[in-house]
């Protein structure tokens, strides 16, 4: 497929299982989903991460990845569950063959609250840390993009409960870094579940609607 006719058709699906029939998933090892992974990260990025980001992970990049396969999802779930979670975080969970934690990389005494807790948390709109979330949301994009050529129903979720800082702790996700997106991988054979599509996917309008040439005279 041409990547035009690839961006064109790229959607979000939202497949939320039933927690009372739980699906069987296929297991899919972490080779496939690292190749996914390292396609998407020569998305272009502009600034190198903090230095205090490197004692983990050591990468330059502004993002990180915390990956889980459809095992760990279902463990995820059932942290939910127990810790009260009535949202439908779970049932997305249940039927998801990956999830990906992606995290941004604010530069370090940008981070206002740090101690509040993380879901009081805020950064400074600095230049730099919006070419960081700038250059993940490139790594981002990308990896719907592959993840689709590889059959795979996709969703960028903003995280809701997935960016507490108990599923931080759960998932031993530093806390300096900030949740991005919960990027769900579902498959297409999926059975006993809802498929919802995303709200905005029809209100781009056209080309005309939000650029203009620039005709200097
Ligand atoms: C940064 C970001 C966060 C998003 N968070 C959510 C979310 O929390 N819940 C949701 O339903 N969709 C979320 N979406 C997906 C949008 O709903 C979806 O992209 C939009 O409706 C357009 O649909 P399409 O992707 O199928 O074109 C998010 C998208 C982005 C870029």
């Amino acid at each position: 497929m041409s990547i035009i006719k690839k961006l064109k058709t790229r959607r979000t699906y939202k497949v939320i299982g039933d927690l009372r029939a739980p699906v069987s998933r296929s297991s899919l090892d972490k080779t496939s989903a690292d190749v996914l992974l390292n396609a998407s990260a020569n998305a272009p990025f502009h600034y190198t991460c903090d230095r205090s980001h490197k004692s983990g992970l050591s990468s330059s990049v502004p993002w990180r990845v915390h990956k889980l396969q459809a095992g760990d999802c279902n463990k995820l779930k059932d942290f939910l569950i127990a810790s009260g979670d009535m949202t439908k975080v779970p049932n997305m969970l249940s039927a998801a063959e990956f999830l990906f934690q992606v995290t941004w990389l604010p530069d370090e005494d940008t981070i206002i609250n740090r101690d509040a807790g993380k879901n009081e948390q805020a950064f400074m709109g600095t230049l730099r840390n919006m070419e960081h979330i700038a250059a993940a949301s490139a790594f981002i994009q990308s990896l719907l993009l592959v993840a689709e050529e590889k059959k795979f129903m996709t969703y960028w979720s903003s995280g809701g409960v997935l960016k507490s800082a108990q599923v931080f702790e759960v998932l031993d996700i530093p806390l300096n870094q900030l949740l991005l997106g919960s990027i769900f991988l579902f498959s297409k054979d999926i059975e006993h579940a809802e498929v919802k599509q995303g709200a905005m996917k029809d209100a781009r309008g056209e080309v005309d609607d939000w650029s203009k040439w620039c005709e200097i005279s």
